[in-house]
This record gives C-alpha cells, structure tokens and sequence, in this order.
C-alpha cells in the first residue's frame, strides 16, 4: 500500500513538472512575441507611420527592461532540445555556450537602460532604436534558430 502511494507521488510529481515546463516555454514565447509587438510600434514611429508617443515608448522600454531581467531564467536548462509552435526556436548553443548567451543578455540590458534616459523625442529614438535592435538581432542570429 505504501508502495502505490510513493509511485503515485511520483507520477503526480513528474506530471506536475511537465506542466510546469510548458509554462515556462508559454511565458518565454509570450515575452518575446510582445518585445516583437513593441520593437514594430517603435519602428512605426520611425517610419512617419504613426506619430511619436511618450507613453508607448516608455511602455516598450520598460517590457525590453523586463526582458533583460528575466532572460537568465526564461531558458531552463530543461528547455534544451525544445520544439516551439511557430517559426522559431532557441538553439542548443544557448546550453552549450553559456557564457556567450550571458554576454549578450548584458550587452541588451546595457543598451535598454541607456535607452531609457535618453529617448525623449522622435530623434532621440530615431537614434537609439537601431541600436537596441541590432542587440535584438545579435542573440537571435547565434541563440535563434528559424524554422524550415
Ligand atoms: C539574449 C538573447 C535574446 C535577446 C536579447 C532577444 N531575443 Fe528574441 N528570441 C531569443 C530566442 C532564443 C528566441 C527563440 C525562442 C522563442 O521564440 O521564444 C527568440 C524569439 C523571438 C521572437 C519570436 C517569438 C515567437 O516564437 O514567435 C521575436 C518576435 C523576438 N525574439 C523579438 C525580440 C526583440 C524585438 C528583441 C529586442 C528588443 C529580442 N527578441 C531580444 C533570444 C533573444
């Protein structure tokens, strides 16, 4: 009897892990998917197709901050070998290349938070947008791989 109980703490635990799993890739997806959202109202702006709003910025730099925070912990090391639905998924380098994928999260919060002080008009984001998007573009063309 006791054995039964044991097992079926067990199965309950892994089943539990699992799902606890699942999260975690729904939260990371959910996180880049809204720094894309906000990287292309940012880019709007630039491009004369929406006027410069303050609000909007600040909101995007505030999410691309989040990101830099919770980026050490959004690729548990049992994501390796990971499918996602949609276009992409994370590389095994990010596993294998710790200290790289490390560096780049530094270089992109380095780049946020200097955005953060500076962008107060249409220049100033004109400026510094391209620069946080080219450290977007540097994890993603070591740590991402696109799909077929
Ligand atoms: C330190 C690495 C890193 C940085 C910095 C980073 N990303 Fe990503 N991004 C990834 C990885 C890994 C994936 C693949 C896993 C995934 O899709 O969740 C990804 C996926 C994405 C996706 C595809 C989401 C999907 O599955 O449909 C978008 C869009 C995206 N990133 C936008 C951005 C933007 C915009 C920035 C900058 C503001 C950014 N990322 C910064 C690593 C990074």
């Amino acid at each position: 009897m006791k054995r039964i109980v044991v097992v079926i703490a067990v199965l309950a635990f892994s089943a539990g892990a699992v799902v606890a799993q699942q999260d975690q890739v729904k939260r990371t997806q959910a996180m880049m998917k809204d720094n894309g959202k906000n990287a292309g109202a940012l880019s709007a702006m630039v491009k004369g197709d929406k006027p410069y709003d303050q609000s909007t910025v600040n909101a995007a730099l505030a999410q691309f901050e989040d990101t830099a925070k919770s980026l050490p912990t959004l690729f548990p090391e049992s994501m390796k070998g990971i499918k996602l639905e949609g276009d992409y998924d994370p590389s095994p380098k990010i596993w294998e290349d710790k200290a790289g994928f490390e560096s780049q999260i530094k270089s992109f919060a380095k780049v946020v938070a200097d955005a953060k002080g500076k962008v107060k008009n249409l220049d100033t984001l004109k400026a510094e947008l391209p620069v946080i998007g080219k450290q977007c573009g540097a994890c993603h063309e070591t740590y991402r791989i696109k799909k077929g």
